[in-house]
């Protein structure tokens, strides 16, 4: 195996998720210095409404990082909706739904670019040369596309299934983006994205050029904890135990009144012992900036009932203005489209320099 291989393949060993973090930690320095030298591509998948878990895991994050002056693209990811599912399901009431997320989480249209994958021709063609720099074992190989193939409950694999992890180093490298805030079941991705921009370069990087055609993304891991649903288990839309940002306080309340707790009243903060527990207090943490042992503490032994309503006060209070404003983005299409359609210009123009470059490279500039 080559270097890169072993790499891809190791991606996601103890080791080097150890290392993902320690670079982190130094690329969260860097920023601080100079926030210009970098360029950050996330993105998210049309498939139902956002939730805390996205909130918390990595929308908040983007928003922090535009507000501390890099530059932020914000992908919505429509062709990624087919690699698991046979239709596209309510797109446009999706798209737009998450357009109107990203606006009322703080996402500024003004200085971050809110795209879509079927705009942009020119991202989607070098799909193309990087499907030739990628091996059929080395794609079977990807852990995340694995693991997601099996969620699917025995589907059969799908070209596009195998490949989107080619199509997403597509994404991050079309815009030259050097910076993806994800979570730790990204770094297979992330690490194929490093070894496509590298393989092009060696095959098609003239002797002359004095930079690479494609920078070399790395990861930004995120610091918060893996949050559950409101049931203790995984965090899923279908299982309808999410608080979705767009819900009214009340079904908010309603679904945290019917969150599973324990038998034990006082409240203590104990994630191995008592993870439905901790889970709520990490929710009511993280809307509130207290840490969970000090909110553990003040309830004491009022109990769970006592918990449920801490927390039902925290989110609220703290999505109250997101919802609101959200709300009203909502009730203006137009508005939303505009965001889109600015956004996808801009990322069309860039993709289409970056194509050229790749055609120029590839001596295909006839
Ligand atoms: N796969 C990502 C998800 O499911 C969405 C996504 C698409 C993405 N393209 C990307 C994330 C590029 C980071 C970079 O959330």
């Amino acid at each position: 195996m080559s270097t890169a291989e072993d790499a891809l393949a190791n991606s996601t060993s103890d080791a080097s998720l150890a290392r993902s973090k320690a670079r982190s930690a130094q690329i969260d320095l860097a920023i601080d210095e100079d926030p210009s030298k970098f360029r950050i591509l996330t993105g998210d998948r049309p498939t139902g409404h956002l939730h805390l878990g996205h909130y918390f895991g990595t929308l908040r994050n983007r928003v922090l990082l535009q507000d501390r002056g890099v530059e932020t693209w914000v992908l919505v990811a429509d062709y990624q909706v087919i690699t698991d599912r046979d239709g596209v399901g309510p797109i446009r009431e999706r798209v737009l739904g998450l357009v109107a997320d990203y606006l009322a989480a703080g996402i500024d249209p003004e200085r971050s670019t809110i795209f879509n994958h079927s705009a942009i021709p020119a991202l989607n063609q070098l799909m193309l040369p990087f499907l030739s720099l990628v091996t059929e074992s080395e794609l079977h190989r990807n852990p995340t596309v694995k693991s997601e193939l099996e969620a699917t409950n025995g589907r059969a694999m799908t070209g596009l299934m195998l490949t989107y992890p080619v199509h997403q180093a597509a994404d991050i490298l079309f815009c030259k983006a050097n910076l993806v805030p994800v979570g730790q079941d990204q770094l297979p991705h992330l690490e194929q994205a490093r070894v496509i921009a590298q393989r092009f370069d060696k095959r098609y990087g003239r002797a002359d050029a004095d930079r690479p055609v494609f920078p070399r993304p790395e990861a930004l891991l995120s610091e918060t904890p893996l949050l559950l649903g409101t049931d203790g288990q995984k965090m899923s839309k279908s299982r309808g135990n999410t608080i979705e940002l767009g819900m009214s306080a009340d079904e908010t309340a309603r679904i945290l009144k019917k969150a599973k707790t324990d038998a034990e009243r006082v409240i203590t903060y104990d994630p191995q012992g008592r993870p439905e527990v901790a889970n709520l207090l990490m929710l009511a943490s993280l809307a509130s900036g207290r840490s969970p042992e000090e909110i553990a503490e003040g309830i004491g032994d009022r109990g769970a009932g006592a918990l449920k309503a801490l927390v039902t006060e925290a989110l609220n209070e703290m999505l109250a203005p997101m919802r609101a404003r959200r709300g009203e983005l909502m009730a203006d299409e137009a508005h939303l489209l505009d965001v889109l359609r600015a956004g996808n210009a801009r990322a069309a123009e860039q993709a289409e320099a970056t194509l050229d470059e790749v055609r120029r490279a590839m001596r295909m500039d006839y």
